[in-house]
């Protein structure tokens, strides 16, 4: 009787589904006509249906209903005759031994639109020890829950990310996207487990989203501009960060980035900008400002990291070539959990200039000693609340404090 009910409610949604987008015009491409059923791969039937939406002249729904689908590496490209709505309201699961990059890649799209309550889930179990990227210089092994591709003026929304084997959500070459309301989910023992990680991008806007990991929450890399992040809660995980910067060649300049009314809750670092020593590309970033900064129990609340070099794959003597400027810090509030609070290590032969510290209202937790602050290669303007001030100290030659996580890139 329940399955004959929820068959009736199900037939029924889709009809509704049917009329009122007719209504607008658009067409629905729902994967189930396309023989795919619940508890199966889809791959293929996927494939078929994302063909046709995307040589559609109508504007197009790409729908996966609720259930729960199995799928290999999916490659979703275009470009499309007109709009895509990848509505996502049942669960997508990784093969349980995936293959390639990616599970779902979107590439060269204009004006998509992914939604929906549903998830991708990159079914990686608690605790995986694969994919900590100690000894390569790249994590490619494993896939990435969904890639973005030149991807531009398109919309991500209320979708869940669930314990991908990589990064959960990867944007590359794109232009004017924006992510809202969107959640993501790691166990905080799974090294690798980047939130969103941005690169190559333009006009990014990530709001409204909730992230616990076991990496970076949010990370900026090089070559990108005009990114704003607002209203993002992270933890646990390795809190947002821009960089790490300069690692690889051929690599151009950040600028613009803007972190406000963010919360980090248990995160090892708040927020951070950290590029590598001996950099492959020698490039600016500008532009940064941390603004309305909620900390709670954070280790190491504030960061310009130069030296970042975890599991000493670089040459930590030749400093970094990444010239940073016109940063601000401001209204940073709440706990530490060390009692190092502010930290600014800046490159011996490019130190930071133009950095504000303004505001900064934390408190130590901790027993070990007094909440201070350390800086090398940087001469802050202080103003407002200094609970620490920052530079109280100058900050020890390996400082080590910083790199805590064990894998981001
Ligand atoms: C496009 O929409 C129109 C009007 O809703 C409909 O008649 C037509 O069949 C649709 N075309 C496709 C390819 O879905
Ligand atoms: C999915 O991948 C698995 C192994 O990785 C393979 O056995 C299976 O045939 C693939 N399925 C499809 C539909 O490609
Ligand atoms: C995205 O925008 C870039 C830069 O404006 C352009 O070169 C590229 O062709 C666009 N891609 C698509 C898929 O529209
Ligand atoms: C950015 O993309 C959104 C969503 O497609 C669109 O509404 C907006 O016009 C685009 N903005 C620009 C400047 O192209
Ligand atoms: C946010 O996404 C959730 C599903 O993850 C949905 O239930 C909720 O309605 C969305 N909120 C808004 C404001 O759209
Ligand atoms: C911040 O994001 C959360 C979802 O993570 C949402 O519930 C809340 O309304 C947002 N706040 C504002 C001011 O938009
Ligand atoms: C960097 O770009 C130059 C010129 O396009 C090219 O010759 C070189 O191989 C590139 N280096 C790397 C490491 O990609
Ligand atoms: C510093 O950054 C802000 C925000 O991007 C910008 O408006 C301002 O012009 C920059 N200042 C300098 C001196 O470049
Ligand atoms: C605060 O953070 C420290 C270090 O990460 C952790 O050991 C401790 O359990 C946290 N305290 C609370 C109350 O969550």
């Amino acid at each position: 009787m329940m399955g004959l009910k929820s068959n009736i409610m199900a037939l029924l949604l889709h009809l509704l589904l049917m009329l009122a987008s007719t209504a607008k015009g658009q067409s629905i491409f729902d994967i189930t006509t396309y023989g795919a059923k619940p508890n199966t791969d889809i791959t293929q039937a996927l494939a078929n249906a994302w063909k046709d939406a995307c040589a559609s002249t109508n504007s197009s729904i790409l729908l996966i209903p609720i259930g729960v689908y199995q799928l290999n590496q999916s490659i979703l490209d275009g470009p499309c005759k007109s709009t895509i709505d990848f509505r996502l309201e049942g669960t997508l699961q990784a093969h349980p031994n995936p293959i390639g990059n990616m599970m779902v890649l979107f590439e060269h799209i204009d004006q998509l639109t992914v939604s929906g309550t549903g998830a991708f889930d990159g079914q990686r179990k608690k605790g995986g020890d694969k994919n900590d990227c100690r000894l390569e210089k790249t994590c490619a092994k494993f896939p990435r829950n969904v890639k973005f591709n030149s991807i531009n003026n398109s919309i991500v929304k209320d979708i869940t990310s669930l314990d991908s084997q990589n990064f959960h959500i990867n944007l590359f070459d794109c232009k004017n996207v924006t992510l809202q309301n969107v959640t993501i989910i790691s166990p905080e023992s799974n090294p690798n487990s980047d939130g969103i990680h941005v690169s190559s991008s333009e006009e990014i806007n990530i709001l409204n989203t909730q992230i616990s990991n076991g990496a970076d929450c949010v990370s900026v890399g090089d070559s990108s501009k005009q990114i704003t992040i607002t209203n993002v809660t992270c933890g646990p995980g390795d809190g947002i960060s821009i960089g790490s910067l300069g690692r690889y060649a051929n690599r151009t300049e950040v600028t613009g980035v803007t972190v406000k009314s963010c919360k980090l809750i248990n995160t090892w670092n708040g927020v951070r900008i950290k590029s590598w020593p001996d950099s492959a590309s020698a490039y600016t970033a500008s532009d940064l400002h941390f603004e309305d900064i909620e900390m709670v129990n954070v280790s190491n609340p504030v960061v310009i990291n130069q030296e970042y070099c975890p599991f000493d794959q670089c040459d930590k003597k030749i400093p970094s070539k990444i010239k940073i400027s016109n940063v601000s810090f401001k209204n940073i509030r709440g706990t530490s959990a060390t009692s190092v609070a502010i930290q600014l290590i800046c490159s011996k032969d490019l130190p930071c200039e133009d950095v504000e510290v303004a505001d900064i209202d934390l408190t130590y937790t901790g027993t070990q000693g007094r909440i201070t602050s350390q800086c090398r290669n940087v001469i802050p303007i202080i103003t407002g609340k200094q609970n620490p001030r920052a530079c109280v100290e100058a900050a020890p030659i390996n400082a080590t404090s910083t790199s805590t996580s064990m894998a981001e890139l």
